[in-house]
């Protein structure tokens, strides 16, 4: 079984009189409202699916993960993991803070640093941009001033909106030594699936012994798909084309930021703690508009020799009418004339009638399920 990222899985789980004793506390403290995005870093951080992360990263941490894609003590890590609050909420907090979600106590956190910190530096650190046309800049620009550190630990689960999908990394572990799978690789999506998602999934599938999909699940930008329509349309796929014994489908709970090749190496290392020892990355990985070179979030992998996860990388897959099948650069001679290309982009279009590429994009029953629901997309502008 794959070794956990840092080398060993976070368990900061409370259990038995730990749990009572802290209950009994939680009402002296003081408390902070978590957003719903915040709450599911928490239980990420908690349950071992950040290993080796133990709580929110400290001044030392993100000024590292910042300038050199590693934490301070050279493990990798790309994303900052950080928690924001404002003046007035510093000014309160004692040693030890209640992390809330709609009113209920979520976890404690035991308060280790509260620090400014520089919204242009992080920017510019993960995305590689201040343009306020990234998202992932939009989020930055409207945190709050301060950032707090610190473990913590959980009190109670955040309710999940896909239950009976959701699994830990200890529960994945035991499933998959329990399905005999020696190599796994991990699937990192946060589109309902096209042809393309399917063949690079099938692709990667014939190598190893199994296949972890792992949507995501958490905010997203006006546009994309809705969570529910990706966990329909999955299930509408695995039903009807993929072997019961080889796959296995479970969210994760953990906002989008369209950080491209950083996000793909934070991506590969969650993959890695729940016990994938592969992980697929594709063209333009968990990128938005223009913003990265389309292979970028598979180059960056050469500065990771230490990752401890192989990353499976793939060309793009497109439909070839000479080859009169699925193809990729690497195997098709023919030119893009033949070509029908697989997108986030151009599936949305289809399904909102503006393109017509009928029959080659998506699956019939996959199209059927996405097409019941009146709004599928995240509204907003
Ligand atoms: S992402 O933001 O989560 O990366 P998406 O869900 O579309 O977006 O992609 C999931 C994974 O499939 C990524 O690794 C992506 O690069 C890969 N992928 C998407 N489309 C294709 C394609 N046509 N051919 C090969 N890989 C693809």
């Amino acid at each position: 079984m794959v070794v956990p990222h840092g080398g060993r899985l976070v368990d900061r789980v409370l259990k038995g009189d730990e749990r009572q004793e802290a209950l009994e506390r939680v009402h002296l403290l003081p408390k902070l409202e978590l957003s719903r995005d915040l709450a599911f870093e928490v239980e990420n951080i908690a349950t071992g699916v950040f290993s080796p992360l133990e709580g929110f990263l400290g001044r030392e941490d993100l000024e590292s993960v910042l300038d050199h894609g590693r934490l301070a003590n050279d493990v990798p890590w790309t994303i900052p993991i950080v928690l924001d609050i404002s003046e007035d909420v510093a000014s309160s907090i004692r040693d030890e803070l209640v992390l809330c979600y709609r009113g209920e106590p979520v976890a404690i956190m035991e308060v280790e640093e509260v620090y400014a910190y520089d919204r242009v530096g992080m920017a510019l650190g993960v995305y590689g941009t201040t343009s306020e046309e990234h998202p992932g800049v939009l989020k930055v620009n409207g945190m709050k001033d301060l950032l707090v550190a610190g473990k913590v630990d959980l009190l109670n689960q955040v309710p999940s909106p896909f239950p009976k999908y959701k699994l830990s990394p200890k529960e994945t572990r035991v499933l998959f030594e329990l399905k005999g799978w020696r190599t796994v690789v991990g699937f990192q999506t946060r589109n309902v699936p096209h042809i393309g998602h399917e063949y690079v999934q099938k692709t990667a599938l014939t190598f190893v012994d199994g296949l972890f999909i792992n949507p995501v699940i958490g905010r997203k930008k006006p546009g994309d798909f809705k969570d529910e329509v990706i966990i329909a349309a999955y299930e509408a796929l695995m039903e009807n084309y993929y072997l019961r014994d080889t796959a296995v489908l479970a969210v994760l709970q953990m906002e989008m930021r369209y950080a491209g090749p950083r996000e793909a190496v934070h991506h590969a290392i969650v993959r890695k703690n729940f016990g994938c020892t592969h992980f697929i990355v594709g063209r333009d990985h968990a990128g938005v508009g223009n913003f990265y070179p389309p292979y970028a979030a598979q180059e960056i992998f050469e500065d990771y020799p230490d990752i401890g996860i192989v990353p499976l990388f793939f060309r793009s897959f497109f439909y070839c009418r000479r080859c009169g099948g699925v193809v990729n650069e690497k195997v098709c001679p023919h030119g893009e004339e033949y070509r029908v290309s697989f997108s986030g982009t151009k599936l949305r279009r289809t399904l909102k009638g503006e393109a017509e590429e009928g029959g080659v994009l998506i699956r019939p029953e996959v199209e059927e399920v996405i097409r019941s629901y009146p709004e599928p997309f995240v509204e907003g502008r």
